[in-house]
């Protein structure tokens, strides 16, 4: 009997997928939300439809319709609209759509088909086919298509034909490992692409010619992947690039090379880099124009060096909280840009330097009093950080030139540094890297400057070699 029952549905449920069923929309403004103002927004979230709504409801203005949260596990062709219409189909279980799904709302501008179970298989081009006009389809005027969180680990390399006008790709969460031949051949297909989202897969690399014709990058989204080293590649798109997301990757050093071609980024984010301790000299100076840097929570990150920018460079945002920084060259950046500067959650000791920035820094910034502190290295107190004076900078200050040391040391120093950089990873909760940090700070001393006292005797103790 239940066999029977079983069968009977399931016969019942082909005839209907074959037939093409779709919602009632007859009263869709009772089921759903319709508001109807400059924009038409339709919400239809979590309604337990298995289908397409037959027809939109009555729309003069464009039109933005919410599916977000039902159970729709084959997309049927939707309804007919002239108007400009952004779609979300985001967390419906879609495995599989129609060709031509989008055909009769030729003026789609927005697809959202994020959070489904579409693989490789089921975004070919087809399904992307604008309306026929007698001698050929048509192309879809979407601009933006995110297909993120779905099981994609390669585009077809034909999946934009009726999408020429793409400016924005997200294919965050799926399974790219590679950036295969197809989806190489696809990217390099949308030439107006603008921002390109890759997080979250598990790219051990960029390959170049997926992003070399994408002479309109302004936005491209590496974080949460497996990248060693940021991709020299990226210089590809060097001239156009302003944003760059490099969160949460494998990434161990930063060196004058890392960011070589790519002098137009504005805005740069390397954050929870757990592999990172040190940023080498001259790391940022070739990325010009760089206005804000997001490189915090990274819980290795001991020292930067003092040279890391450029002397042109002048940022208005540095995020730097919860690394493990105990010092802050003075000579690191201009200070005086900065419009805000985040320093908590390092284990700063209150150094002149420190002072010296607190000094140079804009009233705005001075004023916040819930504000990072510092350790007075002779006492142990944590002081305010923003709150030093210039009495914590006052004590004795002797004329000392390091050179001699560092010269009689120089080749075991250097055996010393390869040793640690190859071992640091490793050893990096061992402290050994904050020796490594420190033989750094020594050679930033290299040139003989004033050395506080307070200074030699940090820096003095790890040397003894
Ligand atoms: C749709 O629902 C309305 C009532 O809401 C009903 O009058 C109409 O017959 C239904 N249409 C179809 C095709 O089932
Ligand atoms: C729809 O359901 C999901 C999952 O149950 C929930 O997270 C979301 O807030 C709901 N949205 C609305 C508008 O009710
Ligand atoms: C069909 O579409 C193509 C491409 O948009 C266009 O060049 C052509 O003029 C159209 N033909 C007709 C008959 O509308
Ligand atoms: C930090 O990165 C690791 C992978 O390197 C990831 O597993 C973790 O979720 C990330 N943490 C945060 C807070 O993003
Ligand atoms: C900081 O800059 C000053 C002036 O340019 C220079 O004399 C000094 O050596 C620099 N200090 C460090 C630690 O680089
Ligand atoms: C600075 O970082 C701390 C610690 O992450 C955070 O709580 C605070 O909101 C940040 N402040 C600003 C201005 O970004």
């Amino acid at each position: 009997m239940a066999v029977a029952v079983l069968l009977v549905t399931l016969a019942l449920s082909a005839t209907i997928s074959s037939q093409e069923v779709f919602e009632n929309s007859t009263h869709i403004c009772q089921k759903c939300t319709c508001i109807d103002e400059a924009r038409f927004t339709l919400d239809c979230q979590n309604q337990t439809f298995h289908n397409t709504i037959a027809e939109w409801p009555k729309h003069n203005v464009p039109l933005l319709a919410t599916f977000s949260y039902n159970n729709i596990v084959h997309l049927e062709i939707l309804p007919q609209s002239d108007k400009v219409i952004d779609l979300v189909f985001s967390h419906c279980n879609i495995k599989s759509m129609d060709n031509g799904v989008f055909k009769a709302v030729r003026n789609v501008q927005f697809v959202d088909l994020s959070f489904n179970a579409l693989t490789t298989e089921e975004i070919g081009p087809e399904k992307f086919k604008g309306p026929y006009n007698d001698t050929q389809y048509e192309p879809l005027n979407v601009n933006h298509l995110d297909i993120s969180y779905n099981q994609i680990h390669s585009l077809p390399h034909n999946i934009f034909e009726h999408l020429k006008n793409l400016r924005q790709l997200n294919l965050e969460g799926n399974h790219f490992k590679v950036l295969d031949i197809p989806t190489q051949t696809a990217l390099s297909s949308v030439i107006y692409l603008e921002s390109l989202n890759l997080a979250n897969n598990e790219l051990t690399e960029l390959v170049g010619d997926a992003i070399k014709d994408l002479k309109h990058l302004k936005d491209i989204n590496l974080a949460y992947n497996k990248l060693n080293e940021v991709p020299e590649t990226l210089s590809y798109v060097g001239n156009t690039l302003e944003f760059l997301n490099l969160n949460s990757n494998p990434i161990f050093e930063f060196t004058d090379e890392s960011f070589l071609g790519v002098q137009s980024i504005i805005e740069l984010t390397l954050t929870n880099l757990s592999r990172l301790t040190y940023v080498h000299a001259n790391t940022f100076s070739p990325i010009e124009r760089l206005k804000i840097l997001h490189l915090h929570s990274n819980i290795n990150l001991f020292s930067i060096n003092s040279e890391a920018f450029g002397a042109r460079q002048g940022l208005k945002e540095m995020y730097l909280q919860d690394n493990a920084l105990s010092t802050l060259s003075y000579n690191l950046t201009n200070w005086l840009t900065l419009d805000l500067l985040n320093l908590s959650g390092n284990q700063f000791y209150c150094t002149c330097d420190i002072y010296k920035i607190r000094h140079d820094l804009n009233q705005i910034i001075t004023r916040d009093k819930d504000g990072p502190v510092c350790v007075d290295y002779i006492t142990g107190n944590s002081k305010m950080l923003y709150e030093l004076e210039e009495k914590d900078c006052e004590e004795e200050e002797y004329e000392f030139s390091y050179d001699p040391i560092i010269e009689k040391h120089y080749f075991l120093k250097k055996l010393l540094l390869t040793f640690i950089n190859e071992q640091k990873l490793q050893l990096c909760n061992t402290g050994v890297v904050q020796s490594d940090n420190k033989f750094y700070s020594l050679i930033d001393y290299q040139r003989g400057q004033k050395v506080h006292s307070r200074d030699i005797f940090k820096i003095g103790l790890p040397y003894r070699i």
